[in-house]
């Protein structure tokens, strides 16, 4: 499949998106599309090690394996690499070709969006979060010690690249925060990738071998989610939708020292947005247990740990709001496909909620 993103604003942008096909077909298609310019390919090293053999076609000086594990999502990453690029004589017709999960695609995104006052680039991400999510969109960015993702520039690749057979090495941990974006996904905008999760019985454990049912649901999120961004690049309203379950999922992972993973916490975020739905009279009555019914079966947690309180929680939620400005925006489902923002709710109602998230499972 090939999807187009069309961005306006200033000049006009498409933004190629291929799902689907071999990652071996890519070198072609970016020498003919890139005619002339030279590729510099940013693997992470992770993913080198498994799916690197054989792989010659960019040759080594143009080729870097990148540590982007530990703390590789700061500046100093970000030095580390133009440094190397540098040495290696990329210049302002060079093209950056990022191959790695989320963090790979961020870092190489940023760089990108400033090597040499900003130069093109290409993501092939190989997680199932970078897939449905982060590569798509034109957010990069890096992390301070003070808060995650707070330096970066929004920077949009010419060209993704999803080759879903890269999941098969994907530990089923880091499937499952792919997941949760997934489900995410269906509740923000597709009905028919929400009946398709309701009704896909092998699951997680299932889903990982099957590349067609894996393409459906990539293609499917990229659909929303480019939409989304055609209609508000730059999140002043629309793509605030795609927030859905991160209010209290960002609460919950801050809380935790970050200790429960991002998807994680937005599958017990999106329990406590459809739970205070229901408490609003806004949300169907019977989507808190079909979502929860759901999370279970793609292995996704539904119930808060009980050591993180409501009034923690609330309060960590004060702390982003003063961030964001005045208005917290709560996104909440109404039904599968369909949600809706709902300004600064009343944080006693959520507290009350969350209690109840809290007691679930
Ligand atoms: N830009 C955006 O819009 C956006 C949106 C959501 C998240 N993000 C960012 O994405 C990042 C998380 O991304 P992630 O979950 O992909 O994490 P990640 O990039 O750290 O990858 C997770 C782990 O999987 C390994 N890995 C990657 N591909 C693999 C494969 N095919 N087989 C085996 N192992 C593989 C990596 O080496 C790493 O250890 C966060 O930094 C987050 O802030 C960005
Ligand atoms: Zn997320």
């Amino acid at each position: 499949v090939k999807l187009e993103m069309r961005l306006a604003g200033g000049l006009p942008r498409v933004v190629e998106i291929f799902v689907g096909e071999s990652v071996r077909g890519l070198p072609a298609l970016l020498t003919d599309r890139f005619h002339g310019r030279s590729l510099y390919w940013i693997w992470d090293e992770t993913v080198w090690s498994l799916w690197g053999s054989g792989w010659d076609e960019a040759g080594e000086d143009r080729r870097v394996a990148f540590d982007f594990s530990e703390g590789g999502k700061r500046l100093s990453g970000v030095e580390a690499l133009a440094r190397e690029l540098a040495r290696r004589g990329a210049d302002r017709r060079s093209v950056l070709v990022a191959v790695g999960g989320g963090v790979a695609g961020d870092v190489t995104g940023f760089l990108a969006s400033i090597y040499m006052r900003g130069i093109p680039h290409v993501q092939v991400p190989t997680t199932l979060l970078a897939q449905v999510d982060s590569s798509v969109g034109g957010k990069t960015g890096v992390n301070l010690p003070e808060g995650k993702n707070l330096v970066g520039a929004f920077h949009q690749p010419e060209l993704v690249f999803m080759d879903p057979r890269f999941l098969e090495t994907l530990p089923l941990r880091e499937l499952r925060q792919g997941m949760a974006e997934v489900v995410k996904t269906a509740l923000v905008g597709d009905e028919k990738l929400w009946a398709f999760l309701e009704s896909f019985e092998a699951g997680l454990k299932g889903v990982g071998g099957d590349p067609e049912a894996l393409a459906y649901v990539i293609s499917s999120c990229c659909r929303l989610k480019a939409s989304v961004v055609e209609a508000d690049e730059r999140e002043g309203g629309r793509r605030r939708v795609l927030n859905l379950g991160h209010t209290v999922g960002h609460a919950v992972e801050r809380s935790s020292g970050y200790t429960i993973p991002h998807g994680d916490a937005v599958a017990m975020g999106l329990v406590a947005a459809a739970r205070l739905g229901v408490a609003l009279g806004e949300t169907s009555p019977d989507l808190p247990d079909r979502l929860e019914a759901l999370c279970r079966r793609w292995g996704l947690p539904v119930a808060i740990p009980s050591r993180y309180s409501p009034e923690a929680l609330v309060d960590a939620l004060k702390t982003d709001k003063k961030r964001l400005g005045r208005t917290l925006h709560f996104i909440l489902p109404v039904r599968p496909g369909q949600v809706l923002d709902y300004p600064d709710p009343d944080l006693d109602r959520l507290k009350q909620v969350l209690r109840k998230v809290g007691e679930a499972s």
